[in-house]
């Protein structure tokens, strides 16, 4: 089978990262004799802005839309406002390519340990559905009154039915699959009014067709101290766009930190192509030293390789990570030790080959 992939490094550890993502997909080429790849490598970040006044091309949509996949590294540098970085290339691509799930697996790698010391590893190994085309980050509201003592600024959560039905039945179908048969949704219908009990409703919609499934709604602040206290309860969490999102980098943080997180920006139905990715950004502090962690980047390959209807690799990338990490004599610096990105990702592969 055939895959075109379009691949944006994007800035910092962007590049660094990808580099070994790259290789990952030319190893899954040579061992998997079915499947080829034609990667085509865009120069879409923060330089060209500062080039073209534009984080990508007029047409670079239309250009990605023919694409089986996107990867991405990761975006961002000091010299460019966030709010432009993000908001002219990452969101475009998620919403125009209806990429409405947002996939983190909150998994503790076997050969890594948690900083919840207490935990194990089959207390945690859960997955977050996060909402990725409307709710909190909605481009409506506005500033009034600037520079007077009435200044104020509104910012709307946008919540619709078809949004929030759509993330919710791909959370229960997701849980469907899983062995807990569990789905946990955050809310914070007890301070948001309109949009959060309306989520509820919907919620509770969605689960009456799937009486299998056992549902816990809680609210964000309540969920998040669960995170911590008993993530072994956890399976399908599901959240709109802010609280995924705080919740994605707090499960990160609980298996081990940013370096190893990957994400996928689905489109259940593949009418458009979706988008992998690590969840960290593009780390100033450490770029330009080779020494980025490419975990999350090559897990991100693997969610891909699944996506594409390839579980089995997916299982061999996460496989061949956790050999290094169990052997523990190739690390970068997060994970304590002192090799290179190269080094890391090389071992991987070197893994992958004789799994
Ligand atoms: P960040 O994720 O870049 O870094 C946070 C901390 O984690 C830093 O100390 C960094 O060194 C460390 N870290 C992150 N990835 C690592 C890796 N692979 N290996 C080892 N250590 C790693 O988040 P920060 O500093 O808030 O943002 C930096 C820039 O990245 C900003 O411009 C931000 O807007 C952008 N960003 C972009 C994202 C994306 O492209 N999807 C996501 C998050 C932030
Ligand atoms: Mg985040």
């Amino acid at each position: 089978q055939h895959f075109s992939i379009a691949a944006i490094p994007g800035d910092g550890i962007g590049p660094e990262v990808m580099k070994e993502g790259l290789k990952t997909l030319k190893k899954i080429e040579e061992l998997h004799g079915g499947i080829r790849f034609s990667i085509d490598v865009f120069d879409w970040n923060c330089d060209y802005y500062l080039k073209h006044r534009r984080m990508m091309p007029e047409n670079g949509l239309d250009t990605l839309r023919d694409y089986d996949v996107i990867l991405l590294g990761a975006i961002g540098t000091p010299e460019v406002p966030d709010h432009i970085s993000v908001w002219e290339l990452i969101l475009p691509i998620r919403r125009t390519f209806q990429q409405y799930i947002n996939l983190r697996p909150i998994k503790l790698l076997k050969g890594l340990e948690s900083p919840l010391r207490y935990k194990s590893h089959s207390d945690l190994d859960f997955i977050v559905v996060r909402e990725n085309t409307e709710g909190e980050y909605s481009n409506m509201g506005g500033r009034l009154h600037e520079n007077t003592p009435y200044e104020m600024a509104v910012q709307n959560n946008v919540f619709t039915r078809y949004g929030t039905e759509r993330v919710i039945n791909y959370a229960y179908q997701l849980a469907e699959k899983r062995k807990a048969k569990r789905l946990t949704a955050a809310t914070k219908s007890n301070g948001i009014n309109h949009s959060m009990p309306f989520w509820d409703e919907i919620v509770k919609e969605v689960s009456r067709e799937h009486s299998s499934i056992q549902t816990d709604i809680y609210h964000i602040d309540a969920l998040a101290a669960y995170f911590i206290t008993r993530p072994e309860q956890l399976d399908v969490v599901v959240g709109s766009n802010l609280f995924g999102d705080i919740l994605t980098d707090l499960g990160a943080a609980i298996v081990g930190g940013l370096g190893l997180a990957p994400s996928g920006n689905i489109n259940p139905e593949k009418a458009f192509p979706s988008m992998f990715e690590p969840i960290h950004g593009s780390a100033p502090d450490i770029a330009g030293k080779g020494i980025a962690n490419p975990i999350a980047q090559i897990w991100s390959i693997g969610l891909m390789m699944e996506h594409l209807g390839f579980e089995e690799m997916n299982h061999l990338v996460v496989s061949s990570i956790e050999e290094v990490l169990i052997e523990g004599r190739i690390g970068t610096p997060d994970l304590g030790g002192k090799n290179k990105t190269f080094e890391l990702g090389d071992a991987i592969l070197k893994k992958m080959q004789e799994v």
